[in-house]
């Protein structure tokens, strides 16, 4: 299968790395000549971990072509991502050169992470086959993608969009409304909120708040979520019990939640917490750090939930 890869940055070459190791042929455009340089070196530095995560037959990373205009990167794609810089005019200018030689059956997926689809495909003239496809940094090595359409993207275009993913050996979830920010990012930033809303008023350090997730909810929720960790802390009541029991308390906590301005002064608070925090090491080996021990955990989850599986699928 061929696929297009628009736009090599961050994201389109975690894309690109992902659909080789996967057996792909992939075809990659960006108008930055230096581009091509670094999207070889991105998946060269990334086929240790992609071979870690598991190859599909055919996988190869030489079967990596490259080109300045989406529409020679587009021709022939069975499917494409687009990854092109977070402006609703290139975007658009990006999906009318692709239109002019897409197949009937092409889908267009966009990483956009904070435009809607409602607007980017205004002005196309198939928009039955535009959609998102929102990843996670690094899309390469985290399972979840969030799919939704616009108002003029059809349930087929969905349909497809999610088997595709699926069967990529993501885990993607449909969203049924478009949102700013869709949802995991809007989660993301419903915590931090309040994380700030901490330093801010003193209740605990940069450094502290940290500590109190990743050292603990945090390790939870890697595993299932927050929904069924609160229904696993109701007891045998399960989420029914929790609500019951902790559910006033949580609706009064609700409502004393802050909310913070990144105000010039909290904004200081907030760099040199992280500077304390990081504690004189470099940003790229922390980064290094935690890719290496994302891996470890995706490896451990795999390897746990298979025997889970095995285990119950054993039982009548
Ligand atoms: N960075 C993240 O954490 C993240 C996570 C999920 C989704 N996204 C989304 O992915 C998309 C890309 O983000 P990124 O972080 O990779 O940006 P980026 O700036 O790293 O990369 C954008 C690339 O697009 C290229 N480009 C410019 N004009 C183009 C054109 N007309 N056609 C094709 N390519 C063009 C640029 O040269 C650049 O290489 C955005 O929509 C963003 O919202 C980003």
């Amino acid at each position: 299968m061929r696929v297009a890869v628009v736009g090599a940055g961050t994201i389109g070459a975690g894309w690109a790395a992902l659909f080789l190791a996967r057996g792909m042929e992939v075809a990659v455009s960006d108008p930055d000549p230096a581009a091509e340089a670094s999207l070889r070196g991105f998946v060269e530095r990334a086929w240790p971990v992609m071979e870690r995560l598991g190859l599909m037959p055919g996988a190869d990373p030489g079967r990596l072509r490259f080109h300045a205009d989406p529409r020679d990167a587009a021709e022939g794609a069975a499917f494409v991502q687009e990854n092109a810089p977070e402006r609703l005019d290139v975007k658009r200018q990006v999906y009318a050169q692709l239109e002019e030689v897409i197949a009937p059956g092409t889908i267009v997926a966009s990483s956009t992470s904070g435009l809607v689809m409602s607007s980017l495909q205004e002005g196309t003239r198939h928009p039955e086959r535009f959609a998102i496809g929102h990843p996670f940094n690094p899309p390469h090595i985290i399972p979840l993608v969030e799919v939704v359409g616009g108002r003029a993207t059809s349930e087929e275009t969905i349909r497809r969009l999610m088997a595709f993913y699926a069967a990529l050996g993501k885990r993607p979830i449909r969203l049924r409304k478009e949102v700013p920010g869709h949802l995991a990012n809007r989660l993301q930033a419903a915590l931090w909120r309040e994380a700030v809303h901490a330093v801010e008023s003193g209740l605990a350090s940069v450094e502290d708040v940290d500590t109190a997730i990743a050292e603990g909810p945090g390790l939870r929720w890697a595993l299932m979520g927050p929904n069924m960790i609160f229904a696993l802390a109701g007891g045998a009541g399960g989420m029914s019990h929790f609500l019951d029991h902790i559910g006033p308390a949580m609706e009064g906590w609700w409502a004393d939640l802050g909310q913070p301005r990144l105000t010039p002064e909290l904004r200081e608070r907030l760099i040199a917490g992280s500077r304390d925090e990081l504690a004189g090491r470099t940003i790229p080996a922390l980064s290094a750090d935690r890719d290496r021990m994302l891996l470890a955990l995706l490896e451990m989850l795999r390897r746990e939930r298979a025997q889970t599986d095995h285990e119950e699928g054993g039982q009548p």
